[in-house]
């Protein structure tokens, strides 16, 4: 049996994750502080999609991984997932960036405990945020490749202090393995997406406004809605981290996306043809948009023997139909 590190394992991508390792039989440790204004939920209050307190190899620790991390500095793990991140949705990282400059110290306590603790594998969440935002912009856009952020020769400008944070524990992770020669690697997933995702962010939002207006002639999306992302479902993303995190040990980093890019316009009338109406969407000006294009190129995933499986079209309608029978239950 593996014993498996999960910091912020109550948040979206880790309830997933912990299901996935909970279920391989794995030891399970979460350390989450469910922190405000992230997606984070008490195993007690009732995870949505999953029961992990029927599994006696679930621990969950209700504390800030900083604190933890002083405590616990001799602890063993043959993984350590580090998710735990102040993230929010558009509106936490365009208006609370000083909040989200957190990560910078998680992330710092993060690699000091594990210079000593000494996890066989560091699995580090990065982001797409981390990619230089001129490389985004509707005059010129392209689909992000991991070599585009080199330590040696060009960072860019990332998106706020989100971006800058997951910058750094990128390089931090490159130190460690130099210095400490501890393992990792990072992931940049780009938009991942699933039905039990925080409101704050465009997908469950998105979705759940297309069936509250079924019928409706118009409809509203953030931005000028024509901004695009790359929709990976949160499936793809935790199958894409077992299936390749054994085969890097340096820190470098692997995207975690489709190479799709889908606008937030098309992504409203995909979701309302599938409930049924055809409205005109639009965008409302006074929400923010973040970068107008943001995609991840998929080479490397896939040399590494990864690809995402759930087309975005198969996501949307499986939500629509799970918001739907929860708004009837
Ligand atoms: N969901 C995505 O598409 C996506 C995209 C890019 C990067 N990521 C990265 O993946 C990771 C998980 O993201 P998510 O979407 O699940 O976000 P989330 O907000 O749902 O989860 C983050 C979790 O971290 C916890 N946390 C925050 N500060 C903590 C602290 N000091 N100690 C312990 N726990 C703390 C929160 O309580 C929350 O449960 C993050 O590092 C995020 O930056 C996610």
């Amino acid at each position: 049996m593996r014993k498996v590190l999960v910091t912020g394992g109550a948040g979206f991508v880790g309830r997933h994750l912990v299901q996935r390792l909970l279920e391989a039989g794995d030891e399970v440790v979460a350390v989450d502080c469910v922190a405000p204004f992230t997606g984070g939920i008490l195993p007690d209050a009732g995870w949505p999609l999953f029961e992990p307190r029927d599994f006696e190899n679930f621990h969950f620790v209700y504390e800030d991984c900083r604190t933890w991390f002083q405590r616990e500095r001799q602890a063993e793990f043959d993984y350590a997932f580090h998710l735990a991140a102040m993230v929010g949705g558009r509106l936490m990282i365009e208006n609370n960036p000083l909040a989200v400059a957190d990560d910078l110290s998680i992330d710092a306590a993060y690699w000091q405990w594990a210079k000593t603790a000494r996890p066989k594998k560091n699995v580090c969440f990065s982001s797409s945020a981390a990619y230089p935002i001129k490389l985004q912009r509707a005059d010129h856009y392209v689909l992000l490749k991991e070599d585009m952020i080199s330590f040696e020769s060009d960072l860019g400008m990332p998106d706020m202090s989100y971006g800058w944070a997951k910058l750094t524990c990128e390089y931090l992770a490159r130190l460690a393995y130099e210095k400490h020669g501890l393992e990792s690697i990072c992931y940049r997933p780009f938009s991942g997406y699933g039905e039990d995702q925080d409101d704050a962010y465009p997908f469950p939002s998105i979705c759940k406004r297309v069936l509250a207006n079924v019928g409706a002639e118009t409809l509203q999306v953030w931005g000028s809605g024509t901004q695009m992302r790359d929709f990976i479902h949160i499936d793809d993303c935790i199958d894409g981290v077992l299936a390749t995190m054994d085969q890097i040990a340096d820190g470098s980093a692997v995207n975690l996306s489709t190479g799709i890019f889908t606008s937030f316009i098309e992504f409203a009338q995909l979701a309302a043809e599938l409930a049924g109406y055809k409205p005109r969407v639009s965008g409302m000006s006074d929400k923010p948009a973040g970068v107008h294009a943001r995609g991840g190129d998929t080479t490397k995933q896939r040399e590494l023997g990864f690809h995402a499986r759930v087309a975005f079209r198969e996501g949307v309608s499986a939500a629509l139909d799970y918001y739907d029978r929860e708004g009837s239950a």
